[in-house]
């Protein structure tokens, strides 16, 4: 494929680039009033994302409005344990829901493997669909959850403070934990696997919730599943993003991945200090600065980029935008990154 605009895969294989590639964590969503004018017409969250056409026509506005250098496809982490049988609803006002949840091993033997073929074909067809409408213009980031992310959702049914649920289980059932985590594994990989076939250039795992764990706990039932999925993914670069896990930045910047996504919490200068200087960087803006004056947002922006130094830094914020950023000011953070000179 001859992209228009590669500087995304040229980061993240190492290469030099002339200026910092940007992109932001839920740049298709909420923030953009055309995406509500799509979601508007819709009966939910759901229907959008299963509706290929309309998934690849709001994949494509942050491209066209915001000038980002890399669109990433519309969907959710949560369809890996829908097409595993457990199913969820987005409530308005408080999120993804399960109404049934995982709480025995009886529970995890009803579960599938997710077939991405069938369960999980209206993702593979806006994918499809957006190459094409895209056409070279910049690639297209794939993603999954990471499996400990989707293991809580799956124990807890709706986001929660503590997951004291989720973690309990690990204490009480470690066996069947291992045992769901595989199967969440093995759906991914499928799952990813699909995407590529598709047309998506990159992949993305997020592991929001990987900062809740101990580190003994994070390094066996985290990251374990992190290192099974990055082996198994080789025909695209993939980028690791597990929130607050700095604690493990070493052991992640061992796994055969090509960039670590970095949150706001975790300093540019510590986390190369960890991983070395082979991996790509990725991040990390605190996404509440796009709530500050014009002139902050410039300064923070300028300050960030210097401290990752120019190469292997894909820009980005530390964790997804807010939906009620103003998008000047996230066009702002996108030109101040594209005009800057090292
Ligand atoms: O632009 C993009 O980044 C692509 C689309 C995308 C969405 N969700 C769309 C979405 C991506 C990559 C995700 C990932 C996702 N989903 C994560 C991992 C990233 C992170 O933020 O840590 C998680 C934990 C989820 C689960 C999820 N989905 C939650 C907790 C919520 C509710 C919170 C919220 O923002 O409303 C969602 C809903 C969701 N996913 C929306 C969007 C655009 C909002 C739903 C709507 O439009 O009504």
């Amino acid at each position: 494929m001859n992209y228009k605009n590669d500087l995304i895969l040229r980061a993240a294989n190492g290469e030099n680039v002339d200026r910092t590639p940007v992109w932001l964590m839920r740049q298709a969503g909420r923030i953009l009033p055309e995406y509500r004018k799509v979601r508007a017409s819709l009966s939910g969250f759901k229907e959008l994302v299963e509706t290929p056409e309309l998934a690849a026509e709001v994949t494509i506005q942050p491209v066209d409005l915001l000038g980002v250098d890399a669109a990433i496809i519309f969907s959710d982490i949560l369809v890996i344990p829908d097409a595993m049988g457990l199913p969820y609803r987005m409530e308005k006002g408080v999120g993804p829901i399960f109404d049934d949840t995982i709480k025995s091993v009886s529970d995890i033997k009803k579960l599938k493997t997710a077939d991405p073929y069938s369960d999980l074909k209206y993702v593979t067809d806006a994918i499809s669909i957006t190459k094409k409408e895209l056409n070279g213009r910049v690639p297209l980031i794939g993603f999954a959850g990471a499996p400990w992310t989707i293991f809580s959702y799956m124990i807890e049914g709706k986001g929660s403070k503590t997951f004291s649920e989720a973690r309990k289980f690990l204490y009480q059932e470690p066996a069947a934990a291992h045992d769901l985590l595989g199967k969440i594994t093995d759906s991914t990989i499928a799952y990813l696997k699909s995407q590529i076939e598709a047309g998506v250039d990159i992949v993305q795992l997020f592991d929001s919730w990987a900062g809740i764990l101990p580190k003994e706990q994070y390094l066996e039932f985290g990251l374990k599943y992190l290192r099974i999925i990055c082996d198994a993914i080789n025909e695209v670069p993939i980028t690791v993003f597990a929130k607050g896990a700095w604690f493990a930045l070493e052991e992640i910047g061992k796994l055969n991945c090509n960039t670590i996504g970095l949150d706001w919490h975790t300093s540019p200068e510590m986390a190369r200090r960890l991983i070395g200087t082979e991996k790509t960087l990725q991040g990390n803006l605190d996404p509440c600065l796009l709530y500050a004056s014009d002139k902050d947002l410039v300064k923070e922006t300028i300050l960030m980029l210097n401290k990752f130094g120019g190469q292997k830094h894909i820009a980005n914020l530390g964790h997804g935008v807010y939906p009620d950023t103003k998008p000047e000011k996230v066009k702002l953070f996108i030109n101040t990154i594209k005009e800057y000179k090292f």
